[in-house]
């Protein structure tokens, strides 16, 4: 079957920022040594990741694409939004609690400022600021009380290239004041209708929150690109015609065994499976987000 034409607009590059590092390596998979870089840029970029419907894969994207754009020489920190189930860790293979101080409740309680609390992934040349797995201890905060919390994604932000936030499932006041308060908003959708609907719906309070902000769509576990341009199309369509709004598409990221397997060994898709289908979606789209900025890097 032909794919349909896609007549949706193309994605926008993330703009360059005038300061951008110049530090950095084509491809940086050697870990970076020290604390993440500090006052040498005044912003950081916050994208956020988030899907409405649990498990069509936040996590897993958020992780690869946050290898991604460290290979391609960013400064990346990844924070696991997920305030409930903080699950970034558990995907990584680190032990939650394990280190003691390496979390955003201990941020939150003042027992350490963010910047001590990050830990870096030897191997995927990136910055994690885990959750607090399990605990709960942030599934309560009302939407008031992330105040803080942006403060400090903020503040840290400066100190990097991109802060990727991985947010829970929900619709949620957490998630949906986080999604908010991104630069960009990734919404993440597969084929499923359940997983549509829910799409919609962070689309639809996002419009709310922030309108003319910046959404983009990621499809995910797409059977073919074409199967995912068609799952594009249906909620452009929907977003055009409900709520006047044109949504670009970010990328489509097929379905693909390797993704799966390389969760279950807590291994990064990049480095286990770099010739699989599903990374080479995840670096393009990596690609085309920084596409602005790669002149500067
Ligand atoms: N492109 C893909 N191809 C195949 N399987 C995938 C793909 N993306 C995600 N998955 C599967 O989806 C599962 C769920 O992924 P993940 O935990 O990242 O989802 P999530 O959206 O973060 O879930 P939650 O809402 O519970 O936080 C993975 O364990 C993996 O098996
Ligand atoms: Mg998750």
């Amino acid at each position: 079957m032909t794919p349909p034409a896609l007549a949706g607009p193309l994605p926008r590059p993330i703009p360059p920022r005038a300061d951008a590092p110049t530090t950095g390596t084509a491809r940086n998979d050697a870990p970076r040594t020290g604390p993440p870089r500090t006052g040498t840029t005044p912003s950081g970029r916050l994208i956020a990741i988030a899907s409405g419907k649990g498990g069509v894969g936040k996590t897993w994207f958020a992780i690869t694409l946050a290898h991604a754009l460290a290979r391609s020489g960013r400064a990346v920190l990844l924070f696991d939004g997920d305030l409930g189930l903080a699950n970034v860790d558990i995907q990584l293979g680190l032990a939650p609690g394990a280190t003691p101080g390496h979390d955003l409740g201990a941020v939150l309680a003042g027992r350490t400022r963010l910047a001590a609390a990050v830990l870096r992934h030897p191997e995927g040349g990136f910055d994690i600021l885990p959750g607090c797995s399990g605990s709960g201890v942030l599934a309560g905060l009302d939407p008031a009380a992330l105040t803080p919390v942006l403060a400090a994604l903020r503040a840290a932000a400066a100190a990097y290239d991109t802060v990727l936030l991985d947010l829970g499932a929900g619709l949620e006041g957490g998630v949906r004041t986080l999604a908010a308060s991104a630069d960009t908003l990734l919404v993440l959708a597969t084929e499923e209708p359940t997983s549509l609907t829910d799409a919609y719906a962070v689309l639809k309070l996002h419009t709310a929150d922030r309108p003319g902000g910046d959404a983009r769509i990621v499809v995910n576990q797409a059977s073919s690109p074409a199967a995912g341009a068609r799952t594009y199309a249906t909620l452009r369509r929907a977003a055009l015609g409900f709520l006047q709004r044109d949504p670009p598409l970010a990328g489509v990221i097929r379905r693909d065994d390797r993704v799966r397997e390389a969760i279950r060994r807590q291994a990064l898709l990049l480095t286990r499976h770099p010739g699989a289908a599903a990374a080479a979606d995840v670096e393009a789209i990596a690609a085309s987000l920084c596409a602005g900025a790669a002149a500067l890097l």
